[in-house]
């Protein structure tokens, strides 16, 4: 008898088998008093005598398979049998409850979208902290405390200490950078920042910007131009046009607002940007030598660009979302479409 067809046999017939009394008659089969293994054992004193030891253990082989094979199909028709039964408090036949996967909130998303873009340009990913010294927020940027430039900077001072705020622009996290590293540098800084709004459809005490900027030797406003450029165009979509109007920043000189054209109307003017078909987007400008001052760079060997963008306004925008607010009411219905 060939032991191996026998196994090959085996196998297939307990395939089939889907019910204890099928499994009761393959045990049987096999292991009865009759059966096929005691068939074989009784072949073994028939054998010539340097075969009978392999052969033995091939038989014994065999006898643990059978029974490993018996045991299992036992386990899964008792528990097919459990888990179908009626009041057994587990019936596979129901159907599953899903889950529900929670996600990023949507200002997460567009800040993390914005800062892979930038990292893939090379720039590094820092952090500052919300509460900021006066020095850092203000002075350090070249905004002396009675400029008026001050006043858009309106800003939420500690009672404890009032040499502290928290900070009304990521701008600060310039002079730390600068402070503790040495051009070459090429930083982006994502934060929460805070002023003193009264709050409505696009005005909100907390929001979230983006600041980014270079410095080395010879970097011009071209490479500002360039690199703003590439931005837009990963957020918006390739065909999205940029300007950029004179503005003014006291740490940047000279300073730009930057515009994209509508992206509603594609600049043929709508409500949406006012029928003036472009929307702004984000402060910028060449790093004004009074900061690189501050932080002990030599201005004569440095040059630098710096911008800063609402990360509430690019999603707006992005979205087509027409109230600040809806990202900080945390309704499901809203938060579930991103
Ligand atoms: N800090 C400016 C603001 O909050 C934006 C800005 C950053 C402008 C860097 C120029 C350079 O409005």
């Amino acid at each position: 008898m060939d032991i191996e067809a026998i196994k090959t046999q085996i196998e297939s017939e307990i395939q089939s088998i889907n019910s204890p009394q099928g499994l009761e008659e393959f045990r049987v089969k096999y292991m009865g008093r009759k059966g096929v293994l005691a068939q074989l054992t009784g072949v073994i004193p028939t054998l010539p005598v340097q075969e009978r030891a392999s052969f033995g253990q091939q038989v014994n082989a065999l006898k643990e398979k059978i029974l490993l094979i018996i045991k299992e199909k036992q386990g899964s028709l008792s528990g097919e049998k459990l888990m179908t039964q009626k009041g057994s408090g587990c019936d596979i036949t129901m159907p599953g409850i899903a889950r529900e996967l929670g996600r990023l909130h949507p200002i997460s998303q567009v800040m993390d979208e914005i800062c892979t873009i930038f990292s893939r340009m090379g720039f590094s990913i820092v952090e500052g902290p919300e509460i900021e010294t006066e020095f850092n927020n203000f002075t350090g940027l070249n905004i002396p405390l009675d400029h008026p430039s001050r006043d858009a900077f309106d800003t939420f001072y500690l009672k404890s200490n009032s040499k502290l705020l928290l900070r009304s622009h990521t701008s600060p996290v310039q002079i730390r950078v600068m402070k503790s590293e040495k051009p070459p540098l090429a930083a982006v800084v994502p934060g929460k920042v805070y002023r003193p709004d009264a709050t409505d459809a696009s005005h909100s005490f907390m929001f979230h910007q983006v600041e980014g900027f270079m410095v080395d030797e010879e970097i011009t406003f071209s490479d500002l131009k360039g690199t703003l450029g590439l931005f837009a165009k990963a957020v918006f979509g390739k065909d999205i046009k940029m300007r950029f109007r004179p503005h003014f920043f006291p740490f940047t000189e000279p300073s730009a607002e930057v515009d994209i054209s509508c992206i509603i109307c594609k600049g043929k003017g709508c409500s949406v940007c006012g029928r003036k078909g472009w929307l702004e987007i984000l402060g910028s400008g060449m790093i004004h030598p009074n900061v690189f001052k501050h932080v002990g760079y030599d201005t004569k060997k440095y040059s630098g660009f710096a911008f800063g963008m609402g990360i509430e306004r690019i999603a707006m925008l992005k979205y087509g979302i027409d109230d600040i607010r809806l990202f900080f009411e945390n309704d499901l219905r809203f938060l579930k479409q991103f």
